[in-house]
């Protein structure tokens, strides 16, 4: 199966437009406060949408990511901040099923599916044992991705599946168009979406792209055994940035885990 995530992440505009979703960040800083953590690594910091509320609250992040241009992102917003804000901030281009970092956190975030690029059991396994070699010794980790949705599932299974279209507008001139086809192969749990993508200036397409993204679906207890299997326990378990409890029909596992004595 082709690998294209890249392709979302090299540009920009459309990443920043389209995936710019920032009701989770009140999950982010309360979280943190509620596990006194001081010390953040983020996994896939991305242009710094999480890490710079982080920062500005007060803790210190250090953000890698395995994308030059998400980084470069991060460090022209970054290079903009007052001095004393901006230092609690270091990027570090990696990637995270191998990489090393001299010095130890409290606490480990992978936000907002980041976790889900990982397709292979030995992928997330690695990643799994890099965090535990910077994790302080009660340190906690934090991973943020999709509860599966079955309907959702069952139509990418389909021969034709559905066509889902979404509209971005951006004031009175500018619009975007995607329509997204997702495909499911139950064999390796990797989901594709394949979408179109039509970039409007005042109702005339200037632009027209297609875009590939392919993540991996995690059942809830593949995740645990996960977690088991680099001898992480599972401290908490939520359904959404709301704190409420993970159920069956939740939209998201968001699973808080500390290393085992
Ligand atoms: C969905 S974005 C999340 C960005 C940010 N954490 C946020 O919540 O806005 C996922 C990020 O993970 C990065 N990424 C993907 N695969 C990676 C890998 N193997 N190692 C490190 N970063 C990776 C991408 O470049 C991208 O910036």
């Amino acid at each position: 199966m082709k690998y294209s995530n890249d392709r979302v992440y090299r540009d920009l505009t459309y990443y920043q437009y389209v995936f710019n979703h920032p009701n989770d960040i009140p999950f982010w800083i309360n979280i943190t406060r509620r596990l006194s953590a001081k010390n953040i690594l983020e996994i896939g910091v991305g242009d710094g949408r999480i890490a710079f509320p982080l920062i500005e609250n007060g803790f210190f992040v250090t953000g890698i990511d395995i994308s030059e241009k998400m980084l470069a992102a991060a460090e022209s917003h970054r290079r903009n901040m007052k001095t004393t804000v901006r230092d609690r901030l270091e990027l570090i281009n990696a990637n995270m099923t191998n990489f090393k970092i001299s010095k130890k956190f409290d606490l480990v975030i992978i936000t907002s599916l980041t976790f889900q690029h990982l397709l292979t059991i030995d992928d997330q396994l690695s990643c799994l044992r890099m965090i535990k070699e910077h994790l302080c010794n009660e340190g906690f980790l934090i991973i943020d991705v999709f509860n599966p949705n079955f309907t959702i599932l069952s139509d990418a299974m389909s021969k034709y599946p559905k066509l889902v279209r979404y509209l971005y507008t951006f004031g009175n001139e500018k619009e975007i168009i995607r329509d997204d086809a997702s495909s499911f192969e139950s064999c390796t749990q990797n989901m594709e979406v394949q979408s179109t993508v039509e970039y409007y200036t005042a109702g005339h397409l200037v632009d027209k792209e297609f875009v590939i993204n392919i993540g991996h679906i995690f059942f809830p207890r593949e995740m645990e055994l996960l977690l088991r299997l680099e001898k992480f326990a599972l401290i908490e378990k939520f359904g959404d940035h709301d704190f409420s409890n993970f159920e069956s029909f939740s939209p998201r596992q968001i699973v808080i885990a500390k290393c085992k004595a």
